[in-house]
C-alpha cells in the first residue's frame, strides 16, 4: 500500500505532489510527507493523519522547488506518527517507499553497528541510510542504487531525490508497482497511472526489478541485471478528473447508488443483445477442456468468488476450489494442468492475489482475472481479462465493484454452462432476461434505503452483531458481517444458518442483533426454522427477505427488510444493497469515518 508519486519539473511540484497523493489517498491516509531539493537542500514536510494536515502544514512552512517526492502512507512499521512518515531523509537524500522490506532488521542492525542513528521505526529507513553510504562514500545515484537494491527482500516501489542532484529522482519497482510519466520537459515517477492523470496519459509500467533515473528529458530505465531496456510508452486513460462526491455525504453511498448503472454498465460487455446471449470478451480457448476452476481473492472480492462457486458448480457442474490469496500458496495446492485459475479484485494490485496469480501461472495454469482497473498489474498479466466496469471506487469499503463482479461471474458461469452442454439456448435466453432484469431490481432495493436508515438506530447500540445466510446468501452474510466491522467497528460475524446450531448460538442472547438474508424459495422453511431457533433464545431477529419470506417467517422479527421478488441467480447482486446500506447507515449514526475506515487502505499491496 502507500502511495508515491515524483516530479522532475520545470515548474515548482509542491502544489501537484500534493494532489497526487489526493488521488492515492485511497493507498493509504495515516500520514504523508513531500521533498523538495531546493538550492542543495532537501526541504522535507510531513504530517501524522490525514492530508489535510500535511497540506496545513505546507502553507505555513512552503517546500519550494522543480523537483520533488512525495508520499501518502498505510503504516506497516512503526506506528502513524509523523517521525515514521515518509520521505525518510540522510543528509544526502530523501526516499519514499511502498511495500516491505523483509530484512530490514539484520540491515538496519548492519547500518547501526556502522555508527548510523535512525529516527524511525520504519523498515524504509534502511534503504536511505544505505544508499546514503553509498553516495557518501563517493558513488553516483545510480551505482549507489545499484549496490544496495540486490540487498532488499521483500517488495518494495522506491522514489529517491538527491540533494546534490537538482535534475534527477531514481525509482526502482519489485513487487509493488511504479510507473513513469512522460510530460512536457517533466518526467513523473508514481504508484499508478491514476496519480499521474493530471499531468500526463504517457505512460510506461516498469517490470519486476527495473530502476529507472529520471530527468526532465525521459527515463533511462534498467532491468534487474542493470542492463538498459525500454518499456513500451502507452496512454493510460485514467481520467485526470478529480472524483466528487457530488449530492452525496459519502463516496461509499454515492456508489452504493450507482449500483444499478455500473452493473447495466457492465453486464452490457457481457450480453449480446441481438440473441440475448452470453459472450464473453476474449475467451479465446475451449471451455470444455477445463476440469476444474481455481478462485483467489481477498475480502470482498473473496465473497464474489464465493457465491461464483455456487453458481458455476450449479450451472456449469464444473467443480470449483475457492481460496483466500494469503493461504494459497502455502498450502501447496495441487493444479492440474490445464487447470483455469481465475482471480477476483477490485485493484487488480492486491499482493497476496497477484502473488498467487504468478503461482499459478509457474504452475501453468491458465489465467482468467475479473478486474476493475484494466491498466492494473493482474490486468496486464492475465490471459484472459474480464473487466468489471463500476469506474473508479473511492470509498474504502468495496460495494459497486462487488455487484459488477457478481455480473461478470454470473455471465461467466452461464457461458461455462452453455459451453459444456449444460444449459441450452432457452435457458440461456431466460437466464439473460433475468441478468437484464439486475438493474431495476437494485433500483428497488435502493428504494429502501430511509427504512433502512431507521433501522441502523436499533443496529447501532449493538456490541455484536451476526449475519446468516444459506446457499450464494451465506457469502452475503459474510460480506454484510465484513462491511459492519470495517466500517462501523462493531464486531460482526457471518455465518451459513444451518451452522449456528454447531456453537454460535451460544452467543445469542436479547443484546446481539441477527441479520437473516432469506430470499424465499425452496430452502427458506429452513431457514425459519434456525431463525426459530435464535428467537427462542432472546435473540433479535432483522429479516432481509421478499414479500413472501416475510409473510412465511411470521411475526417476531425486530424488523423485516422487504426485496422485490427476484430470480435466484440475481439474488445476491440484489440482496448486496440492504446488506451495504444498513452498514452505511449505522457507522453514520456512529459518526465513523465512512470512506476512510481506521487502520484500512483501499489496496493492499503488501502480503
Ligand atoms: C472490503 C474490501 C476489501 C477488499 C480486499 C481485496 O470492503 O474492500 O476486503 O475487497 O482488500 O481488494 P481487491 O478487490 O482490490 O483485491
Amino acid at each position: 500500500m502507500c502511495g508515491i508519486i515524483g516530479i522532475v519539473g520545470k515548474e515548482e511540484v509542491a502544489e501537484r505532489l500534493v494532489d497526487g497523493l489526493r488521488r492515492m489517498e485511497y493507498r493509504g491516509y495515516d500520514s504523508a510527507g513531500v521533498c523538495t531539493v531546493e538550492d542543495g537542500r532537501l526541504v522535507r514536510r510531513r504530517a501524522e493523519g490525514k492530508l489535510l494536515n500535511l497540506v496545513r502544514e505546507l502553507a505555513q512552512n512552503p517546500a519550494p522547488g522543480l523537483i520533488g517526492i512525495a508520499h501518502t502512507r498505510w503504516a506497516t512499521h512503526g506506528a502513524p506518527t509523523a517521525a515514521n512518515a515518509h520521505p525518510h531523509a540522510t543528509e544526502e537524500l530523501a526516499l519514499v517507499h511502498n511495500g516491505i522490506i523483509e530484512n530490514f532488521r539484520p540491515l538496519r542492525e548492519g547500518l547501526e553497528a556502522r555508527g548510523r542513528t535512525f529516527e524511525s521505526q520504519t523498515d524504509t529507513e534502511v534503504v536511505a541510510h544505505l544508499v546514503s553510504e553509498q553516495v557518501e562514500a563517493g558513488l553516483s545515484p545510480e551505482d549507489a542504487v545499484k549496490a544496495v537494491l540486490p540487498q532488499l527482500r521483500g517488495a518494495f516501489a522506491l522514489a529517491i531525490a538527491f540533494r546534490r542532484y537538482p535534475d534527477m529522482l531514481i525509482g526502482a519497482r519489485l513487487g509493488s508497482p511504479l510507473v513513469v510519466g512522460y510530460g512536457d520537459g517533466e518526467t513523473y515517477l508514481g504508484s499508478d497511472a491514476l496519480a499521474l492523470a493530471p499531468l500526463t496519459q504517457k505512460i510506461s509500467y516498469l517490470e519486476e526489478g527495473d530502476w529507472v533515473v529520471i530527468t526532465r528529458e525521459g527515463a533511462r530505465i534498467h532491468d534487474a541485471d542493470n542492463n538498459p531496456v525500454e518499456r513500451e510508452v502507452v496512454t493510460s486513460g485514467a481520467s485526470a478528473v478529480a472524483i466528487e462526491k457530488g449530492n452525496y455525504r459519502h463516496f461509499m453511498q454515492k456508489e452504493i447508488f450507482e449500483q444499478p448503472t455500473v452493473v447495466a454498465q457492465t453486464l452490457r460487455s457481457y450480453i449480446r443483445q441481438v440473441d440475448q446471449s452470453v459472450a464473453l470478451p476474449q475467451i479465446d480457448f475451449d471451455v470444455t477442456g477445463v476440469s476444474r476452476i481455481t478462485i483467489v481473492a481477498c475480502g470482498t472480492s473473496f465473497y464474489a468468488g464465493m457465491v461464483a462457486k455456487y453458481w458455476i458448480e450449479h450451472f456449469a457442474r464444473l467443480p470449483v476450489d475457492i481460496d483466500v490469496a494469503s493461504e494459497f500458496r502455502y498450502r501447496e495446492p495441487v493444479l492440474e494442468p490445464g487447470g483455469l485459475a481465475l482471480f477476483i479484485s477490485q485493484s487488480g494490485e492486491t499482493a497476496d492475489t497477484l502473488a498467487a496469480l504468478r503461482h499459478c501461472k509457474d504452475a501453468g495454469q491458465k489465467i482468467a482475472v475479473v478486474v476493475n482497473v484494466p491498466t492494473s498489474t493482474m490486468a496486464r498479466e492475465a490471459d484472459l481479462l474480464l473487466p468489471t466496469h463500476a469506474g473508479p471506487e473511492i470509498g474504502v469499503a468495496s460495494t459497486k465493484a462487488f455487484t459488477c463482479q457478481l455480473a461478470v461471474l454470473a455471465a461467466l458461469a452461464a457461458h461455462l454452462a452453455v459451453k459444456r452442454g449444460h444449459m441450452d439456448r432457452a435457458e440461456e435466453t431466460e437466464i439473460v432476461k433475468h441478468l437484464l432484469e439486475a438493474p431495476a431490481c437494485l433500483n428497488a432495493a435502493l428504494a429502501y434505503d430511509e427504512d433502512i436508515a431507521e433501522m441502523a438506530h436499533l443496529i447501532a447500540p449493538a456490541r455484536d452483531v451476526l449475519y446468516l445466510g444459506r446457499g450464494p446468501d451465506y457469502p452475503l452474510a459474510l460480506e454484510g458481517a465484513l462491511k459492519l466491522k470495517e466500517i462501523s467497528y462493531i464486531h460482526a460475524e457471518g455465518y451459513a444458518s444451518g451452522e449456528m446450531k454447531h456453537g454460535p448460538i451460544a452467543l445469542i442472547d436479547d443484546a446481539v442483533p441477527v441479520v437473516v438474508i432469506a430470499p424465499s424459495g425452496p430452502l427458506f422453511e429452513k431457514t425459519v426454522s434456525n431463525m426459530q431457533e435464535v428467537r427462542a433464545r432472546g435473540g433479535k431477529v432483522v429479516l432481509i427477505s421478499d414479500r413472501d419470506g416475510i409473510d412465511e417467517a411470521g411475526d417476531g422479527c425486530i424488523a423485516t427488510i422487504e426485496m422485490p421478488k427476484v430470480h435466484p441467480l440475481i439474488a445476491p447482486l440484489v440482496y448486496a444493497v440492504p446488506v451495504q446500506l444498513l452498514a452505511y447507515h449505522v457507522a453514520c449514526v456512529k459518526g465513523t469515518d465512512v470512506d476512510q475506515p481506521r487502520n484500512l487502505a483501499k489496496s493492499v499491496t503488501v502480503e
